[in-house]
């Protein structure tokens, strides 16, 4: 999925706005798409379980008893096609059930002789014939057994025929099912979801069948590995449309059970996945084009097609198609493609093949009243679903333990669609952001986790939804554009596609790539490369965090050592390389680009590395590879001189590296004080650039969420204050006093950080000229002043400096605002008050699904944690409502792990390490499910966070004070 992290990248950053910096924003957009993204922020990933990692909640026996007790299906029985039938009702039934119902044949071979039929079913009532779930018939001359028993399973979600004798090797039978599903909000299989258009509530049947809930629509070998053809029917009112992945080929009026209704068919997929499947019956409508012969269609409620909210995702959407062709050298393999906005969705968006569906933030933007974050967030889900429709879709990795390799290419070459759609946005820098730096600091933790895990290590269904992490989708793009940046990318090319074509409407694993890939280098004359792609990319993908290379430049001598933020921390997992890389080091000297040098052991000499006086040596450039760069102190001293004489000689990247590395550098104690790391802001008053300054206040964010309860704060506030000032007054001036939008895209962004910055630390004009815009709007709701770009910062400070009467005013907005991205943009502003009884009015909310959408609940209660008076109150909720909370979200959703992330961000006593601890315990009885892992993670966080405090805190204070005085 799109990152779904899904809430959304941003998150975690993005929220921090109150207490000081916010900055941010922005970004959030980002880029949360699938899945993906969402779950994501902070948390860590998929444990195995192999000893080593976090137990799951559920335990896999070791010795099952029997093939229904196990996960993994048997094997025997391999799909060929389905004809599935559904009905689901949008109105609810005498009981005020809604409900859907339908039936399935489902042809397969038999390849291996046996007596049991085992296939996933999920909370589905299936009709009995003769006694028995499900009629079973040969096909051909093969007769069927009877089945003597059937009954199902509810641990492993199977529905188990015991036969009279055994199938034969070879034959093919089919199986007939008709069954009956409750069409719930809960966003998972076969849903419903809901809004109100014109006062009236519009009822929407969608699904969302990864990663394990197609079983929950109909019985079904849901497995990825399981594919088939699938022949779909859809049966509805006559007043709605129906889509499925395939295009509909067929619609015909019928009397079905004395109801007149549509029938509409639709052509036989392509041989698919289980999980890619999608099934939507609206009252959506659509905006179509043709491009190059394909048919490309939006669908959206009504009103949002009618304010064209739809026109940027059609106008992108054929052209990223088509740079994927030409990139991957495949067609695109289905008659047309179909984007959808839902009301409800977990996810950022679903690469469903042919049928993508995404929240509406994802895929709507408003020309007029949408943000630039919320254009780049548009364009950048997209391209990374759309890039999936390849690459996870007609290759699919066999089992979800290679997960990683989908969802962290989809990521990275994401940026590549976008660079194609938006040329001239810089995506390159922001990848370093959203990306690299991100899950820099997940992977830098003991408890961090490799990428590949083993396919046995993954078989609940909580387990497989641990593996939608940071570290999957945002590790994993970073080492495979690491590999294709030493590679190069015409020979990354040419391995991928010879990969998509021989493995077609197939099944892979993660190896298979390696091996045309290193074919692509073998084909390539002069191409060199240290060892195979194969060794050189088990370092990085079997051994989990990455490392810290340093260099001195006195001698030329290179060192690497495992990155740990907490130096203390012990690693228990072993490593079969003893945590050395092969890095691929580019480096530049004195502003002069140098031959690629590669690291292969724990030290190296490379003499032209020595730099005199005069010179200085930057590693990594452009942060192509996935490690950290320490110096000797005279060239630390020679990079901090030219910042501050001639920080352009520089690249930006690097610029923002040199930020990121010096502040973690410090905090894992690899260089001796935090003093190294605040020097490398010093120069940021002459910065105009976003990407530094962004790196530079996600690090203060650091200092911020540690400090805002003591006496630091007030010099932080006073030091930043004299650096943001320029900055401010810059963009004063090019937008000429805020009446124009700055001209560039990442500019746009940069005085979104200007202005929240300079606020937050009380620069002279700032707090006044939000309030007046904010002021100006209530006084006229028709028509809001306040720039699409700027109006997250500006809503979430006036209503951290109002009062009551500005948080009602935002409230009637939210609930009044038919733009998806309006309605979250308040929706998190309202969690910046700084009144109590309004934020733990807001929490209540949360639990209210009239109030704040199930999709927004556990976001925004991280939107008030991120606040400084709103941490004590979020946690509290939190741990006094667990248990609902886990039942509501706990099982097989993402959000539940960045929910306890977002939450303990702040900790950082002693007592509250305690506080976190008890919460544990009181809570075994209800689990954590898939926030187990990041519960371990925030113990951990909260015990650096104290280390660190009682370490730095007097250091920062003085330097601080030294530096705004
Ligand atoms: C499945 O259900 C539909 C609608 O009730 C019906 O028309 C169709 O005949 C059923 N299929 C089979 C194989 O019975
Ligand atoms: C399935 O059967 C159970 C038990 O009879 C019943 O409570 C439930 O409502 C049924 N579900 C649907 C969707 O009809
Ligand atoms: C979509 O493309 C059309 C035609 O090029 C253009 O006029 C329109 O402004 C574009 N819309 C958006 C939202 O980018
Ligand atoms: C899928 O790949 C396997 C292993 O390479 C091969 O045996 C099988 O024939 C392929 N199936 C299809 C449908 O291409
Ligand atoms: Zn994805």
């Amino acid at each position: 999925m799109g990152k779904v992290y899904y809430i959304s990248k941003n998150v975690g950053f993005g929220l921090l706005v109150l207490a000081g910096i916010a900055l941010v924003t922005i970004i959030a957009l980002s880029i949360a798409y699938d899945k993906e993204k969402a779950k994501n922020q902070g948390s860590g990933g998929d444990e195995g379980a192999d000893g080593t990692g976090t137990p799951s909640p559920t335990t896999t026996p070791l010795t099952p008893e029997q093939p229904w007790d196990r996960y993994r299906l048997p094997g025997s029985l391999a799909p060929v096609f389905y004809d599935v039938t559904l009905w689901p009702r949008l109105t609810p039934d005498a009981n005020g059930l809604y409900v859907f119902t339908g039936n399935s044949t489902v042809v397969f071979r038999c390849v291996k002789e046996t007596d049991l039929i085992i296939i996933h079913s999920r909370q589905l009532n299936l009709t009995t014939f003769g006694g028995h779930h499900a009629r079973l018939r040969g096909r051909g001359r093969a007769p069927a057994p009877s089945i003597q028993r059937s009954w199902f399973v509810a641990k492993t979600e199977y529905l188990v025929l015991q036969l009279s004798s055994s199938l034969a090797g070879g034959a093919t039978y089919e199986l007939y099912t008709e069954f009956r599903g409750e069409l719930a909000d809960d966003l998972e299989g076969f849903y419903r979801s809901e809004y109100s258009e014109d006062g009236v509530t519009k009822v929407v049947a969608t699904s969302q069948m990864q990663a394990t809930y197609a079983r929950k629509t109909f019985p079904c070998f849901d497995e990825p590995a399981m594919k088939a053809v699938f022949n779909v029917i859809l049966i509805h009112s006559r007043d709605t449309v129906a889509l499925s992945n395939g295009m509909e080929i067929d619609s015909a009026d019928a009397v079905i059970e004395g109801a007149l209704v549509r029938v509409t068919t639709f052509e036989p997929t392509k041989r698919m996945s289980t999980y890619l499947l999608a099934f939507i019956v609206s009252y959506f409508v659509s905006i179509q084009s043709n491009h190059n012969n394909l048919l490309i269609r939006i669908w959206a409620r009504k009103k949002a097609i009618d304010d064209r909210q739809g026109d940027y995702a059609l106008n992108v959407t054929g052209p990223i198609l088509q740079f994927f062709e030409r990139y991957y050298n495949a067609a695109y393999p289905l008659s047309k493609s179909d984007q959808v906005a839902l009301p409800d969705f977990d996810a950022g968006a679903m690469e469903n093949w042919g049928l993508v569906t995404y929240r509406e933030t994802a895929l709507l933007y408003d020309p007029i009243l949408s943000s630039t974050g919320n254009k780049e967030r548009v364009i950048t889900v997209i391209s990374h679903e759309l890039a999936h429709m390849w690459f996870g879709n007609l290759v699919t990795l066999r089992w979800w333990n290679d997960l990683w390799l989908n969802e962290g290419f989809a990521s990275y070459v994401e940026y590549l669609g976008v660079d194609h759609g938006e040329p001239g946005w810089n995506m390159g820098d922001r990848f370093i952001l959203y990306e690299v730096q991100k899950v820099f600091a997940v992977d830098a933790l003991a408890s961090s986790h490799p990428l590949s895990c083993r396919e046995e290590e993954v078989n609940t269904p909580a387990e497989i939804s641990e593996m939608f992490s940071t570290i999957s989708y945002s590790k994993g793009a970073a080492v495979i554009k690491m590999l294709s940046e030493f590679l190069t990318e015409p020979v990354f090319a040419r391995g991928l596609s010879s990969y998509l074509n021989t493995f077609a409407f197939n099944n892979t694993v993660y190896t298979d790539l390696w091996d045309h890939l290193q074919q692509a280098v073998e084909n390539t004359p002069g191409m060199n490369i240290p060892d195979t792609v194969h060794n050189i990319m088990n370092r990085w993908t079997l051994q989990m965090g990455f490392p810290v290379v340093t260099l001195d430049t006195r001698t030329g001598t290179l060192t690497q050592q495992h990155f740990l933020l907490d130096p203390e921390s012990v690693v228990d997992r072993a490593s079969q390389f003893n945590y050395t890389w092969f890095v691929p080091i580019k480096w530049v000297k004195t502003g002069v680009e140098q031959q690629q040098h590669w690291l292969l052991h724990k030290s190296d000499t490379n003499v032209l590395m020595k730099a005199t006086a005069a010179e200085w040596v930057v590693l990594n450039t452009n942060m192509s590879g996935y490690f950290r760069v320490n110096y000797d102190p005279s060239n630390w001293n020679r990079l901090l001189r030219v910042l501050s004489t001639n920080h352009k000689a520089i690249s930006v990247i690097n610029r923002a590296q040199i930020i990121d590395d010096a502040f973690n550098l410090a905090r894992a104690k690899i260089i001796r004080s935090s003093t190294l790391a605040l020097r490398t802001t010093k120069y940021l008053s002459n910065e105009r650039e976003y990407t530094p300054w962004e790196a530079a206040i996600r690090n203060l964010d650091y200092y911020i969420l540690m400090f805002d309860r003591t006496e630091v704060y007030g010099a932080l506030q006073a030091y930043l204050k004299k650096q943001i000032q320029p900055l401010f007054e810059h963009f004063k001036n090019i937008t000429d006093n805020w009446s124009k939008i700055p001209p560039g895209h990442t500019d746009q962004y940069n005085q979104i950080n200007a202005i929240g910055l300079a606020c937050n630390v009380g620069v002279e004009g700032c707090m006044d000229l939000i309030k007046r815009w904010y002021r100006q709007w209530m006084e006229n709701p028709a028509h809001n002043p306040i720039a699409p770009n700027l109006k997250s910062t500006v809503y979430c400070r006036a209503i951290a400096f109002g009062g009551v009467e500005e948080w009602e005013f935002a409230w009637r907005m939210f609930k009044y605002s038919t733009l998806a991205s309006e309605a979250s943009r308040l929706r998190e502003a309202m969690a910046c008050t700084k009144i109590p009884w309004l934020l733990n009015r807001y929490l209540e909310y949360t639990l209210d699904p009239t109030k704040i959408r199930k999709q927004d609940a556990t976001s925004t209660i991280q939107s008030v944690a991120l606040n400084v008076v709103g941490m004590p109150l979020a946690w509290n909720f939190v741990r006094a409502r667990w248990s609902y909370i886990f039942q509501q979200y706990g099982t097989g959703s993402f959000s539940i792990s960045s929910l306890v992330t977002g939450v303990a961000k702040r900790l950082s006593t002693e007592f509250e390490l305690q506080e976190l601890k008890k919460f544990k315990e009181d809570n075994v009885h209800v689990g954590f499910g898939s926030a187990t892992l990041a519960l371990e993670q925030a113990i951990e966080k909260t015990r650096a966070n104290i280390k660190w405090v009682a370490e730095n805190k007097a250091l920062v204070l003085q330097w601080l004070t030294d530096e705004s005085t």
